[in-house]
């Protein structure tokens, strides 16, 4: 896994631009100070990492797909400024187990197929997650790959 840099720097991208949970709530539990305003007890807040990960003041060019951004020689954006898993005590708890999952799947499935788009527009869903409006592809069998054999 730790091998596996430039899918890390995939999925970093995929989850900057389009982060699973777009919008994230909390309720304040007590007067609280928000930058310029000031929230009475009981006020509702609802955030975007969607929205932030797209600020150009963050993330320089920030609609351009751009994997290499996360390239360590890179300057890297600011403590908070990437939270595709939320932050502080009620932070994902999946974090690790997503990560692993979602960079092993990408690579094994790229290791083997080439995925190409089928023509047409993809807008990005924001509905309880973030997903595509469709995602049609045809999986073209890399060269390489000996069908049914685990390489
Ligand atoms: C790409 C995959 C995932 C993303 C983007 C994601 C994102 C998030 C976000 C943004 C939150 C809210 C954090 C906050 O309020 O600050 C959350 C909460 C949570 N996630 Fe995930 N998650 C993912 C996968 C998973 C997985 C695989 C699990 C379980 C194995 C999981 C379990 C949870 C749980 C239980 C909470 C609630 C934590 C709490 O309220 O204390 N998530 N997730």
């Amino acid at each position: 896994l730790p091998l596996l840099v430039h899918t890390r720097r995939l999925v970093s991208e995929s989850l900057r631009m389009y982060s699973p949970a777009w919008l994230v709530t909390r309720q304040a539990v007590s007067d609280v100070r928000l930058g310029e305003f000031t929230l009475p007890a009981g006020s509702d807040v609802i955030w975007s990492a969607y929205a932030l990960h797209r600020d150009p003041e963050l993330y320089p060019d920030p609609l351009r797909f751009d994997p290499d951004r996360w390239l360590p020689e890179r300057p890297q954006p600011p403590k908070g400024a990437f939270v595709p898993f939320g932050s502080g005590k009620r932070m994902c708890i999946g974090d690790t187990f997503a990560w692993t999952e979602t960079i092993i799947i990408t690579a094994l499935i790229a290791s083997r197929w080439r995925l190409r788009p089928t023509p047409g527009t993809v807008r990005p869903v924001g509905a309880i997650s973030t997903h595509p409006s469709s995602l049609q592809m045809v999986p073209e069998l890399r060269h390489h790959t000996v069908v049914g054999k685990a390489r």
